[in-house]
């Protein structure tokens, strides 16, 4: 599945001198891709192609080595979360319950698929495992708010007092 970016690329000369100098650091050292692409995203706060690039570039690594690397290890994102990270359970207590039901109306609600984030960056969507919460089901987390026993009519209200 392609992944839409609906939030522009924007990072500053400051954060790619920050990197060039991370990848100089690291670079000669044995293992250190994973490090180097650690420290990107704490720059950046994610690793969309541009950022991939510049690490390519630097390490002389391949770019799809890089890319392989990012897509395999899920502590890497290649979209940028929003202010707001919606993360909707689809463990299978929530699934019984309709998580499926909330997740595709804040799809329709806030106009991006899963993995996306709004374009002027105020909410992310994503799926998350069980997280343990599974007699509130159907659970959705909004960064530390905990929603439970959702019902898709709810949706709407609890979006809004975000806004
Ligand atoms: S399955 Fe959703 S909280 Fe456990």
């Amino acid at each position: 599945m392609s992944v839409k970016q609906t939030v522009p690329f924007a990072g500053t000369q400051e954060q790619a001198d920050q990197l060039q100098q991370i990848i100089a650091q690291l670079r000669d050292e044995p293992g250190s891709l994973m490090p180097i692409m650690q420290k990107a995203q704490e720059i950046y706060g994610y690793l969309p192609i541009q950022v991939q690039t510049m690490i390519s570039e630097g390490t002389g690594h391949p770019l799809e080595e890089i890319y392989g690397v990012a897509t395999f290890y899920s502590m890497f994102n290649l979209t940028p979360k929003g202010k707001y990270r919606i993360s909707v359970c689809l463990g299978t207590a929530c699934y019984v319950k309709g998580a499926g039901d909330i997740f595709a109306k804040l799809q329709e609600l806030l106009g991006i698929a899963g993995g996306e984030c709004t374009a002027d960056g105020k909410f992310s969507l994503d799926a998350c495992r069980c997280v343990g919460a599974c007699g509130l089901a159907p659970v959705m987390m909004i960064n530390d708010d905990v929603y439970g026993r959702l019902t898709v009519d709810e949706l709407e209200g609890i979006l809004k007092k975000y806004q």
